[in-house]
């Protein structure tokens, strides 16, 4: 770890600043030490990569998915190629476009989550310049110590750290672009990992995401069923609901033989904005904000019916009609001082 990471990182949890002790270095290379937040977490360093996972007990989803992947470290650059190969995808293409999808710039500063053995991570550095910047993290010490090694003779600025992909530390649009591919799926809070993406990325940057989801019009095939049966994360739903407000511009692509999604957005603030404010045209009239926000209380079936005819005789619309009866009916039960 850069010595000057030690002022970017927070608190996964609180996003308290964390200040580094007990630091051994070298030259500007942090060796091991700890980083301490306000509130009293403590994250240790240890061979350059701060371990910065929370929380400190994972849940079992997670707790599992980390046996699973610890597992499998040794096999899994051998035997990755036939996810694309299994289709007749070229696993670099399709890497690439993916990454396309990130509009990075050289200048960029970019999380990568979930990096795993870097597969990725040499491809989104490949499309940076001296001063761009990659963060690589994963919740996994042995696929992320491959990763290093994978990026160790990369010209580009890397910073690896242990991470859970849903709680993340650092500020808020602290990043150009974010994106995350495999594993997200047996994340044990979804809609956390969305949110935090869009948390970090500044507004105007791209969050892009992707793992197996077989598309709902062919879950009824054998061709689904074959490949369910041999990984049921291919049954996992596409989360589109756990997508963040801040999600504007949303694409959904399936890839991989049609069966991965990868869902692309960029980072927006708050809710969409729009003009709720324009008469409408038509006998109702009004505006969006008047129909949602003037709603009054419902009157007899006479009542409504004498109100369509009245309406009708004025030519007013209906928006016009109640506007003008109501406020005149207030004004005189209150007073002419109001
Ligand atoms: C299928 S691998 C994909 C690795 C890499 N992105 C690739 O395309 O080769 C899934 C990765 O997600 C990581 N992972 C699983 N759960 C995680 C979590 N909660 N936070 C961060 N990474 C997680 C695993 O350790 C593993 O490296």
């Amino acid at each position: 770890m850069h010595y000057k990471e030690a002022s970017f990182y927070v608190d996964p949890v609180t996003l308290d600043s964390l200040t580094l002790s007990e630091a051994v270095s070298d030259g500007d290379e942090v060796i091991s030490g700890v980083l301490v937040s306000a509130s009293g977490h403590r994250f240790e360093i240890a061979n350059g990569v701060p371990n910065l996972v929370y929380p400190f007990e994972l849940p079992p989803a997670d707790r599992e998915s980390l046996q699973q992947t610890e597992a499998r470290v040794d096999g899994y650059d051998r035997y990755l190629p036939l996810t694309f190969s299994t289709y007749g995808e070229d696993e670099q293409l399709v890497r690439n476009a993916m990454i396309d999808k990130l509009n990075l710039r050289p200048e960029s500063v970019v999380l990568e989550t979930g990096a795993g053995t870097g597969r990725d991570s040499e491809i989104i550095a490949q499309r940076l310049g001296t001063q761009g910047k990659l963060y690589v993290q994963d919740l996994s010490p042995s696929f992320l110590a491959r990763n290093v090694e994978r990026m160790r003779s990369n010209a580009v600025r890397t910073e690896p750290a242990l991470a859970n992909g849903y709680y993340l530390p650092f500020p808020d649009n602290s990043f150009d672009a974010c994106y995350h591919f495999g594993g997200i799926n047996a994340f044990a809070d979804i809609r956390r990992a969305f949110s935090e993406m869009a948390r970090v990325t500044k507004p105007g940057g791209k969050v892009v995401v992707g793992d197996e989801s077989m598309p709902p019009w062919l879950r009824d095939t054998e061709f689904s069923r074959v490949l369910i049966n041999s990984n049921p994360e291919f049954a996992y739903p596409l989360p589109l609901e756990k997508l963040p407000v801040q999600a504007r511009k949303t694409r959904v692509e399936w890839i991989i033989g049609g069966v991965f999604f990868v869902i692309d957005f960029v980072v927006g603030e708050g809710e969409p904005k729009a003009d709720f404010d324009f008469p409408i045209p038509g006998v109702r009239g009004g505006s969006h904000r008047t129909r949602y926000f003037g709603k009054l209380e419902g009157v007899t079936p006479e009542g409504k019916r004498l109100a369509y005819a009245a309406r009708a005789k004025t030519g007013k619309s209906m928006h016009q009609w109640l506007d003008d009866v109501v406020r005149q009916a207030a004004l005189r039960d209150l007073g002419s001082n109001e």
